[in-house]
């Protein structure tokens, strides 16, 4: 049976107060996709999955949200594993009758991680972290950067880049890798608001370039790129400032968490979907001078209990 066309509700939601979510999650994940300006509708379609002789749906499917520039749809599982085996099935279905319609599953696990990145969430104020195990020594990351930094100047051969950062992540970062490009280059920070859940309008940029980049070979230096969102929203946002050129330096690409697909020039490692910790990146504002990169683990309340790494 080839599948019709499916069901649009309409108009689907966009707001949200327009929208009446099922689940306090699915309002938090809206928030959070306002505050990066990623336009969203929420459940916009049914697809049927199964119809009867008589042409009636016998089963649907109808994904969260549609985000709407990115063209995927987005469904959040914060249901218990043992009733996400049904889901799947659904998934399967789904993507058999729409080869052509992107479905983005977000587990439960997913989601709250997602939330513990801003801090937020189901995370404990008390909650006590530690480095649970080193992922990239403090060697392993100046090798690497040295090879980064030739691959730019290679690359930037008779220009002089401007190696944009944005702050606070990338410090250590940008410190070495500017010290591995043989080329005049110039470097300038940025700081954009975080994400705090309390839905407090849009990402903002706290403080800005103090260059002019119109005409400049801009290399955009972050330490992490997780969701993709930060990084879309300010590649948008710089674009518009009509630079020569635009191209993207991240230390790490958690590329098993993005939502959003952004292009990626040099690549220092790919690292798991854990939450990791050092080398300028925080939880919570710590960890940050670590000098190597690492996963952390939650320790159990009580005065023994984690300690602070060295
Ligand atoms: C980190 C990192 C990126 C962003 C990537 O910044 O420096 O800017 O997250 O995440 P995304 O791909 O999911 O958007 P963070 O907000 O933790 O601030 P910080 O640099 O001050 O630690």
């Amino acid at each position: 049976m080839s599948p019709r066309p499916f069901e649009a509700r309409s108009p689907a939601p966009t707001t949200i107060e327009d929208a009446r979510f099922a689940h306090e999650s699915e309002e938090e994940f809206a928030r959070l996709l306002d505050f990066y300006g990623v336009r969203w509708q929420y459940e916009p379609r049914t697809f049927p999955l199964q119809r009867g002789d008589d042409g009636r749906i016998l089963e649907a499917f109808s994904p969260d949200f549609y985000l709407v520039d990115l063209d995927f749809y987005v469904e959040l599982t914060t249901l218990k594993q043992g009733l996400v085996t049904d889901k799947h099935r659904k998934l399967r279905r789904m993507r058999e009758l729409y080869p052509d319609v992107e479905v983005k599953l977000l587990y439960r696990r997913d989601y709250v991680r997602l939330l513990t990145k801003y801090g937020i969430g189901a995370v404990n104020e008390q909650e006590r972290m530690s480095v649970r195990e080193v992922l990239f020594s403090a060697s392993e990351i100046e090798r690497r950067i040295g090879e980064l930094g030739w691959e730019i100047a290679r690359d930037y051969h008779g220009r002089e880049p401007l190696l944009v950062g944005v702050l606070k992540g990338v410090t250590c970062f940008m410190a070495d890798l500017m010290r591995h490009v043989a080329l005049p280059v110039s470097i300038d920070f940025m700081t954009i608001s975080s994400y705090e859940g309390d839905g407090s309008g849009a990402v903002r940029v706290v403080q800005d370039l103090s260059e002019n980049i119109a005409g400049r070979h801009v290399l955009i230096v972050e330490d992490i790129v997780d969701t993709g969102m930060t990084l879309n929203h300010l590649m948008k946002q710089l674009q518009a400032r009509e630079p020569a050129s635009l191209a993207v330096c991240a230390l790490l690409d958690k590329r098993a968490r993005r939502l959003v697909d952004v292009q990626l020039d040099y690549v220092g490692f790919e690292v798991p979907d854990e939450f990791v910790v050092g080398y300028g990146l925080d939880f919570r504002q710590r960890f940050r001078n670590l000098p190597f990169i690492a996963t952390v683990r939650s320790e159990p309340d009580g005065p023994d209990a984690g300690t602070e790494p060295r």
